[in-house]
């Protein structure tokens, strides 16, 4: 089995919750982002993080992609907090952290509260400050201090929507070894499966003994289709092509930040965590827009070697559906000219959809498509 990114994997429940009294203690309440990455901290899909970056590890790892203490590490892991928050807490604090609901979580034990520089953090983790680009916004918009610190967890139970996909990492790794798998390949994804990705899967299982199909489900932006009907996508192109006994479906419980390469190197070590060996990142992995160039997320692997990442990745070209062949192809396996390619882009997908048109078997699994038809034709009521 594979080691945890840093070699230890961290789990932070603590079976017995601390006592809560409303009327002394302090708490903070999350945003459904800072409730994905206390999950995500405290079941160990972060590891090594084992609590809310510090002013130092936050910058480092906005220089250098690295932790203070070397290890490599691609994005902020921060809890944002407001002006009025900040007045409720001080350093060295014991705070107790609710979600949406106001269900107390957990709790941090606060080491540091520092103001960061957002557009310096939004130039060296998007690569922009345009507040059209959906992390950038959601940045500007979040609280203007970073309160850290190390964290417990409490029996939390967000995501039992899916439960019968919801997994934390030790889990899975003891998912994976039950089923005998020892070699597995971990599918990051954000969209409904088209045939493109199911090329992508199919090409990575060839090699591999599992697939885990791992979209997120922690928050998206706007216009990107619902987890819950994803989900539907994804049982049902596990169900109707591939074996019960190479590949399975399990919930990412973060949110989608959209920071092309750098998301791609965090999309790679978590999914290291969870006990995959390979994972996949194809055209423009976490992009949206023309943020960042195609191969972007592929090339960002240069800056670092084996003792830095322990995961193998599988990059893939922009792939297509080739009338020449009659296949799925990408320009390494086909001499497809541009009018011989099927390749729809995510507005034609939704237009057609909107108008209640078929996608083109050649773009899409008919199931999938009905699946989508439906979403839009209720949306559309
Ligand atoms: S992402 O934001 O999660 O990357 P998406 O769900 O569309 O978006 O992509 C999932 C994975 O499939 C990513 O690794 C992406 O690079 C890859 N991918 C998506 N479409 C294609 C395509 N046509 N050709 C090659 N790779 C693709």
């Amino acid at each position: 089995m594979i080691k945890p990114h840093g070699n230890k994997l961290i789990n932070l429940y603590k079976s017995k919750p601390s006592e809560f009294d409303p009327k002394t203690n302090h708490v903070i309440s999350l945003t459904n982002r800072s409730v994905s990455d206390f999950l995500l901290i405290a079941n160990g899909a972060y590891s090594p993080i084992d609590g809310f970056m510090n002013e130092k590890d936050y910058l480092s790892v906005l220089k250098s992609m690295r932790l203070s203490n070397n290890i490599v590490w691609s994005l902020p892991i921060v809890l944002p907090i407001s002006n009025d928050q900040r007045k409720i807490i001080k350093n060295h604090d014991e705070v107790f952290l609710s979600n949406s609901n106001g269900n107390i979580i957990g709790k941090i034990f606060i080491s540091d509260i520092f103001k960061p520089n957002k557009s310096e953090e939004a130039l060296s983790i998007f690569l922009t400050e345009d507040l059209k680009h959906p992390g950038v916004n959601v940045l500007k918009n979040s609280g203007d201090w970073y309160v850290s610190g190390e964290i417990e967890a409490y029996q939390l139970n967000e995501f039992q929507n899916f439960s019968d996909y919801v997994y934390d990492p030790k889990d899975l790794r003891k998912h994976f070894s039950e089923r005998g798998w020892k070699t597995i390949v971990g599918f990051q994804t954000r969209n409904p499966i088209h045939r493109a990705h199911e090329y992508l899967l199919k090409c990575a299982l060839e090699q591999v003994d599992g697939l885990l199909i791992n979209p997120i489900v922690g928050d998206t932006k706007e216009d990107d289709i619902p987890a819950k009907i994803r989900m539907e996508c994804y049982q049902s192109l596990l169900k109707n092509y591939f074996p019960k006994n190479h590949a399975m479906l399990a919930v990412y419980p973060a949110f989608m930040r959209y920071a092309g390469p750098r998301e791609a190197v965090f999309h790679a070590l978590t999914r290291q965590n969870y006990g995959c060996t390979h994972f996949i990142v194809g055209r423009d992995h976490a992009g949206v827009g023309n943020y960042y160039g195609t191969y972007d997320a592929q090339k960002i692997f240069d800056n670092f070697d084996y003792d830095d990442i322990k995961i193998n990745l599988l990059f893939f070209e922009h792939a297509f559906y080739c009338k020449r062949t009659n296949s799925m192809s990408t320009s390494k396996t086909s001499i497809a000219k541009n009018e011989d390619k099927i390749f729809l882009s995510g507005t034609k997908v939704r237009e057609m959809l909107m108008n209640g048109e078929n996608l083109p078997i050649e773009f899409t699994r008919p199931e999938i498509n009905q699946i989508l038809l439906r979403y839009y034709k209720n949306e559309s009521k």
